[in-house]
């Protein structure tokens, strides 16, 4: 009976229209479905998902406004700045032909939006809907960008290339050059984003993709400045069954041949959705990983070299030398490499989605960040958690060869490996009956059903 209850209700979800922030709203999605709700996803124009990959939803696209110029810009800041103003309408049109269309027996109980998402709390509040929101970074992520606000009264912003190795008051365990700032540095319009995706304004709660004990310090000092509840209910993707978001096809041979490898000698190399580097950065990368002698998986998407989406960029005679000591993909099914045995090791950009799975997986990283949160993680990887080396300087050859060797064959590495493999017991720990991340989901649960009752 309780679960017919339950059957009946509809969340209606509004991801931010790229791959780390779609992926864990499906996530949650997914989760939310199997505890009996239906589910609607709101998605704009721009990167959608492909509804055959979660035939149990549906989906509603929205015109999002952008032009090919923002979008081919890769002005991530500009592009979210566009969606908040574009979409307000077209998303209150959307839910209020939903609401007045709505089957009684499928009722819309809330709106879950990601926090770059914004424009959505207006337009659930004024159809006296209740709304949640769904960070998909991680806590340390929040202090760090908040922190900005504070650093740019005081006069550090914009910041000076002399002070970047120098710590920042108040912040430890960051450096100025470990802070979140956007590819383009830290303009006005991205002081304002953050100060929108901080504000929880009417909205009842807000769910977290971290784990508890992972940022065990931030999160209740996050909890005492924010007047509704904060539920984290992390790793998503532990929660989820591996149905794919992947806005690109997965090339599944690269588990074909990972099959052959032996237990932990793989180190998996992956920028995720929106990183990019320049040619010689990719020359450098190409040869530091070949002359480590080490087997590797290298996901080469296109977009990953600045300015190309040519994938076909690798230098001359490179695949000659790697021979099948490397597998090249466009894009990998990331979650079954990390879990494959043969994986030892993860070059990661240290997205959030990236640095939880891994963890999950109790894969050692090499931190390679590119920008905004990407460095705080790789910071927390490298110094808080001890679970990865960053790569700081210029990419060059013979320092990448030599890291690959830390990580994947020295006594240092293996101590990574331990201390990692500890978190990932954790974590398993936490998303079992009892456990942190349980509880808080039971709690999210319980907030969305007294929305009704
Ligand atoms: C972006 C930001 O860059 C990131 O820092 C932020 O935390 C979320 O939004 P992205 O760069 O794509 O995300 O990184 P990440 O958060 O790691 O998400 C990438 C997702 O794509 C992961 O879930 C990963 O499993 C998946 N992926 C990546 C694949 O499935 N296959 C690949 O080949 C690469």
């Amino acid at each position: 009976m309780v679960e017919q209850v339950w059957r009946s209700r509809r969340v209606v979800l509004v991801p931010c229209s790229f791959q780390g922030h779609i992926t864990p709203m499906l996530q949650l999605g997914t989760i939310l479905h199997s505890k009996g709700f239906s589910i609607t996803v709101v998605h704009t124009q721009f990167n959608s998902p492909n509804p055959s990959n979660n035939p149990e939803f549906r989906f509603q696209i929205i015109p999002d406004g952008l032009s090919n110029h923002v979008i081919s810009s890769g002005n991530i800041v500009e592009i979210i700045s566009f969606l908040n103003v574009n979409c307000e309408v077209p998303f209150r049109e959307c839910l209020a032909l939903m609401v007045n269309q709505q089957d009684p027996s499928d009722e819309i109980v809330c709106v879950i939006y990601d926090e770059l998402m914004f424009f959505s709390e207006s337009a659930a509040n004024q159809l006296k809907l209740q709304s949640i929101i769904l960070r998909t970074t991680s806590a340390a992520t929040c202090i760090s960008r908040l922190a900005l606000l504070r650093l740019k009264t005081e006069g550090h912003i914009p910041l000076r290339d002399p002070i970047m190795q120098d710590p920042v008051p108040g912040l430890h365990p960051f450096r100025f050059m470990d802070l979140p700032i956007s590819k383009f540095g830290i303009p006005e319009n991205y002081l304002q984003l953050i100060i929108n995706a901080y504000n929880t304004r009417t909205s009842s709660a807000v769910i977290w993709n971290t784990v508890d004990f992972l940022e065990q310090s931030l999160l209740p000092q996050i909890q005492q400045q924010c007047h509704v509840p904060i539920f984290p209910i992390g790793p998503l993707h532990k929660f989820a069954p591996a149905s794919s978001s992947s806005l690109l096809m997965e090339d599944t041979n690269c588990i074909t041949w990972l099959n052959s490898q032996a237990p932990n000698s793989v180190i998996y190399v992956s920028l995720g959705s929106l990183a990019s580097m320049d040619r010689k950065e990719l020359v450098e990368m190409a040869w530091g990983l070949a002359n480590s002698m080490q087997p590797f998986i290298w996901v080469v998407r296109p977009g990953l070299i600045n300015g190309s989406e040519e994938i076909d960029l690798l230098p001359e005679g490179f695949k000659e030398a790697v021979g099948g000591n490397c597998c090249i993909v466009k894009w990998a099914p990331q979650k079954e490499v990390l879990s494959h045995g043969a994986v030892g090791g993860f070059w990661s950009h240290c997205g959030w989605n990236s640095t939880l799975e891994s963890i999950s997986e109790g894969v050692p990283m090499i931190c390679r960040p590119c920008f905004g949160d990407q460095r705080v993680n790789a910071r927390y990887v490298s110094h808080v958690w001890r679970i990865g080396l960053q790569l700081e300087n210029e990419l060059e050859r013979g320092e990448i060869e030599k890291a690959v060797r830390r990580l994947m064959v020295d006594k240092e590495g293996e101590q990574m490996r331990q201390r990692i493999k500890n978190l990932k017991e954790k974590v398993e720990l936490c998303i079992r009956e009892g456990g942190s991340t349980y509880n808080s989901l039971n709690n999210t649960l319980e907030l969305i059903k007294s929305f009704w009752f």
